[in-house]
């Protein structure tokens, strides 16, 4: 028997990365899931590999976010689980954001996982005691890093948000979320594809690599599980240990050691 065995979930951001290997991993446990995303070609591919459903949305549209939740909960017979997953980014010194790359980003990063919340969380609640969130926040939301400012910004409100739904919401329905590290999908190709960038990633990576879509999907899959009933407003990290350490000091007192 699965851990997620019947689980009806919605994931956004489905189509690729770490929301595709969600929608895997989900089905294996035993959850009926919709994949959610803009990109209704990938969509319909992953939904197809799985025996699930597509739907083509832009998340930062709250009329068609509004709409999809609806009708996945109808396609699914009720909704149990939302996986508030999909995102995007974008490296820039602060000052050369213009507004409309500011709104690009806040809209799909926060403005997205709160429509979704809005959205699912009536019907969450009606699910009788199992309904679950888990939104997808970044370790760039829980300290800053150089070129990500409206990035960081979303995924730390994100967090935010995530303490609030899960206090105004309990006890029927349990809303946490996970802060990958550098993990390696489309997203993260450009660093990817070059040694010279990845190779320093992995080596300042505690764990000593670069993580996977699989090692965040796993750790959604434990959220959304019974193995996580007595845990809410919760925001994990999955990132190898990367937010560890002290950098100011790390190399010296490193070197003090035998
Ligand atoms: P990805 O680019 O592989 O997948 C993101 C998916 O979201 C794509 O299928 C894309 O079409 C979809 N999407 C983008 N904008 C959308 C919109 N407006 N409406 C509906 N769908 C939309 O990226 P990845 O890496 O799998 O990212 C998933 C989540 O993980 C994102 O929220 C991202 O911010 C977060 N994350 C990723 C990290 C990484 O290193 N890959 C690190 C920390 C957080």
């Amino acid at each position: 028997m699965g851990l997620l065995e019947g689980c009806r979930a919605i994931v956004t951001g489905g189509a690729s990365g770490i929301g595709a290997a969600t929608c895997r991993r989900f089905v294996e446990e035993g959850a009926a899931v919709v994949v959610l995303d803009v990109n209704g070609d990938g969509a319909r591919a992953v939904a197809d590999a799985l025996g699930a459903t597509a739907l083509e949305v832009d998340v930062a549209d709250p009329l068609a976010v509004a709409t999809a939740v609806a009708a996945g909960a109808d396609l699914l017979g009720g909704l149990t689980c939302l996986v508030n997953n999909a995102g995007t980014g974008n490296v820039l010194p602060l000052a050369d954001y213009s507004d409309t790359e500011w709104d690009r980003l806040l809209d799909v990063n926060l403005r997205g996982t709160f429509h979704g919340l809005r959205s699912a969380l009536p019907l969450l609640q009606a699910a009788g005691g199992s309904g679950c969130v888990v939104n997808v926040a970044s370790v760039s939301g829980l300290r800053p890093t150089r070129g990500e400012a409206p990035y960081s910004a979303a995924k730390a409100a994100v967090v935010s948000l995530t303490r609030s739904a899960a206090l105004e919401y309990a006890p029927e329905v349990r809303v946490n979320a996970v802060a990958p590290g550098f993990i390696d999908t489309p997203l993260t190709a450009f660093a990817m594809d070059e040694p010279a960038s990845a190779d320093p990633i992995a080596a300042g990576t505690p764990l000593g690599r670069i993580g996977t879509a699989d090692e965040v999907a796993d750790v959604i899959v434990f959220l959304c599980s019974p193995l996580a009933r007595y845990v809410t407003g919760e925001t994990v990290v999955v990132d190898g240990g990367s937010v560890l350490g002290n950098p100011q000091v790390d190399v010296f007192l490193g070197g003090l050691l035998p």
